[in-house]
């Protein structure tokens, strides 16, 4: 989790002096652009499905985010949904890049949402752990393939 963000911050930071050219098929003044979706909502929203599944080690001990109750685990569930309808988004015109693989990698992010989703409401922490991972693995997969440079990490210190 942390090291997710980690990345992805380092990332967003490289991304911008980037040979970044390809563009979805339609883009529209009046929506978010796909850098600006993924970065505030996407990246937020998984933000909370992840947080879910944390687990984090600190001096005073290992501190889970395993929901704890009803409640929680209903909220796990309902952020595992916002990240399916987010790539339903991610296939609207705005949005879609104009190549053949971006439904394949869409494809790859949904089932691993959905895999989120299924396993919050039948209160399966292994499985929302899995899924989790799996989303990651998504993410990352789609952007080595349409950004690498957004997947590296932060330069070597020097010496
Ligand atoms: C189908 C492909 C695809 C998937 C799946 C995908 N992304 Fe992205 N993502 C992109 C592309 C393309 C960009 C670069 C957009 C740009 O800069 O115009 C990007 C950029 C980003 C950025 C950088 C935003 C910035 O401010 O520069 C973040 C953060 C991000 N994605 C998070 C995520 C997370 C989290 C997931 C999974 C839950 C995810 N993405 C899934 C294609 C994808």
């Amino acid at each position: 989790m942390t090291t997710r963000k980690l990345i992805l911050a380092a990332a967003a930071a490289t991304l911008a002096a980037s040979a970044y050219a390809a563009k979805p098929a339609r883009p529209r003044a009046d929506v978010l652009p796909l850098k600006e979706l993924m970065g505030h909502v996407m990246q937020r929203n998984a933000e909370q499905l992840w947080s879910w599944s944390a687990e984090e080690v600190d001096a005073s001990g290992t501190h889970s985010g395993q929901p704890k109750d009803e409640a929680a685990w209903e909220n796990a569930e309902s952020d595992a949904l916002t990240v399916i309808e987010l790539t339903y988004v991610l296939e609207t015109p705005s949005y879609r890049l104009p190549s053949a693989d971006w439904h394949r990698y869409v494809a790859r992010a949904r089932a691993a949402a959905k895999a989120s989703a299924k396993a919050a409401e039948a209160h399966d922490y292994p499985g929302l752990q899995k899924a989790g991972d799996d989303l990651n693995a998504a993410c990352v997969a789609c952007h080595l393939h349409f950004v690498p440079e957004l997947e590296k990490g932060p330069p070597a210190p020097a010496l």
